[in-house]
């Protein structure tokens, strides 16, 4: 049976991608869009578009009724470096979201939910190298701490209620279509613009700082694949680890001098250095390859060239 589909954070860097995404594969009128925002026009003219708020039960509810909607992908929530700024409404919005959408799954009006979780989950007593599936979580952002509990919960729902909840840790994610928001890992998306705009960059984190990356068309087959997979294949119920790439600043600096040769990067690293130290430098995703097949595509240079081609193009 074809799913019937609600993203809901639609607008954002990852639902502008996941959502044509999906309307591709499941027919555009079948993946409703929603945001508390308007988005950009091929989302919003390519298919069924609703103004939703995220907090807002009712709203979420009359929405998943009058689509009769299956699926939810809850892609609203404020990042690590925003949310250090809004601790309470970070909280707020993080987890009234969700326990919005897991009710609702408890309730019976929807099959299977879709919720990410991240790095963020990860602190200062994490190890840092190839971090484990399993490992000391102690996160130090609200961000992380939101994630951490949402984890808890999703598990909690599908063990006591059989909630069919599915979730992967996404590390930085690298995108050319829509810009990210609030986030520690954006200044591997900023760096390829200005690079293009102005030949040079000044980095807010230091420049031998590594983080797990991925580029979107990753992150969009993984979340695709593993809501895909039969239920069975799910074992772990709070969130996979994603792999992907793992780069510093001056990496992926070097990889954009291959293009542009001119170009000059400088580093003054601000607030979120210290959220950015805490967090792993590379993530071991066995679990995620072993259960669901997973396995990344996109390296340091093929993204490098992805991104560039495509932001020139746009830019001419
Ligand atoms: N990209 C996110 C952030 O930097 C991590 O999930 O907040």
């Amino acid at each position: 049976m074809t799913p019937k589909i609600l993203i809901i954070g639609a607008c954002g860097q990852i639902g502008s991608e996941l959502t044509m995404s999906l309307r591709k594969t499941y027919g555009n009128t079948n993946v409703v869009a929603a945001d508390i925002r308007e988005g950009n026009e091929e989302l919003m003219t390519s298919g069924p578009f609703e103004i939703v708020n995220a907090m807002d039960y009712d709203v979420v509810r009359n929405c998943v009724e009058k689509h009769n909607i299956t699926d939810v992908y809850l892609l609203a929530a404020m990042l690590s470096a925003t949310g250090e700024k809004f601790p309470m409404k970070a909280w707020d919005l993080n987890m009234s979201s969700l326990f919005h959408v897991l009710n609702l799954a408890k309730e019976g009006l929807i099959k299977k939910v879709f919720w990410p979780s991240s790095i963020a989950v990860f602190g200062p007593t994490t190890p840092r190298e190839n971090t484990p599936q399993f490992t000391i979580m102690e996160p130090s952002t609200v961000y992380g701490i939101t994630k951490q509990t949402g984890e808890r919960w999703c598990e909690y729902y599908n063990n006591k209620y059989g909630v069919d909840v599915r979730s992967i840790r996404y590390p930085g994610l690298i995108s050319w279509k829509t810009l990210p928001g609030g986030g520690t890992t954006d200044y591997a998306v900023d760096i390829y613009h200005k690079a293009i705009q102005e030949n040079k960059y000044t980095c807010f984190l230091s420049e031998n700082t590594a983080l797990p990356m991925m580029y979107m068309d990753d992150a969009v087959r993984a979340t695709m694949d593993i809501m895909d997979a039969p239920s069975e294949a799910i074992k772990i119920r709070s969130s996979y680890n994603l792999g992907g790439i793992s780069f510093t600043p001056k990496m992926i600096s070097e990889e954009v001098k291959k293009h542009f040769p001119e170009f000059e990067m400088s580093y003054s690293p601000d607030f979120r250095q210290e959220i950015a130290d805490s967090w792993p430098k590379s993530i071991d995703d066995t679990s995620a390859q072993k259960d669901w097949n997973w396995n990344h595509e996109y390296d340091l240079k093929k993204m490098t060239n992805t991104m560039l081609e495509n932001l020139k193009s746009e830019s001419v």
